[in-house]
């Protein structure tokens, strides 16, 4: 079982998209193991977001990710990082296939509603961010054994 850090932006927040994103995992079988709503930061920001520092798009992306409330989630699943960015989709919307979330709901280069964790490594670091160890719960949800096999990994 692995986890991912999905942070829902700060569009998908203005335009009452929420519940819809969350269904999308939620479908899927992957298990919330940690859930906040927060208002981030510059400094926060930056440290998510240091992979970028000093590429163009990096004010700008500061500046959005900083401009109202994101709900930050850590889901847990098989191969959750791989498949939490296929449910995703291309980073831009316009890019992104029909299907996924940022194909289905957007057009912008900058405003594509979602973060994904991107490797293993960077999925610790950046869930480590936002959750002490104890604010991540490990649970079966009721429909597990028909979602995912008993003794599948
Ligand atoms: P994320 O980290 O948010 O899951 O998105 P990603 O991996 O698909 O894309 P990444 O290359 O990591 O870019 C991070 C975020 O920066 C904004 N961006 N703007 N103007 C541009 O060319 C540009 N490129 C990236 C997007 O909000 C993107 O999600
Ligand atoms: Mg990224």
């Amino acid at each position: 079982m692995e986890r991912t850090l999905i942070i829902l932006k700060p569009d998908a927040v203005q335009r009452g998209l929420l519940g819809r994103i969350i269904a999308r995992f939620e479908d899927k079988g992957l298990v919330p193991a940690g859930m906040k709503l927060m208002h981030f930061s510059r400094d926060l920001a930056k440290r998510l977001y240091a992979v970028h520092e000093g590429k163009p798009f990096h004010p700008g992306l500061i500046e959005y990710i900083t401009s109202g409330p994101v709900v930050v989630m850590a889901l847990a699943g098989p191969r959750a990082i791989e498949v939490a960015r296929k449910l995703m989709g291309k980073t831009f919307g316009y890019e992104a296939e029909p299907g996924t979330i940022r194909g289905d709901f957007g057009l912008s280069t900058t405003y594509n509603l979602v973060h994904g964790s991107d490797s293993p490594e960077n999925a610790a670091a950046e869930i480590a961010l936002f959750f002490r160890p104890e604010e991540l719960l490990k649970y079966d949800r009721a429909t597990s054994p028909w979602t995912i096999k008993p003794g599948e990994s």
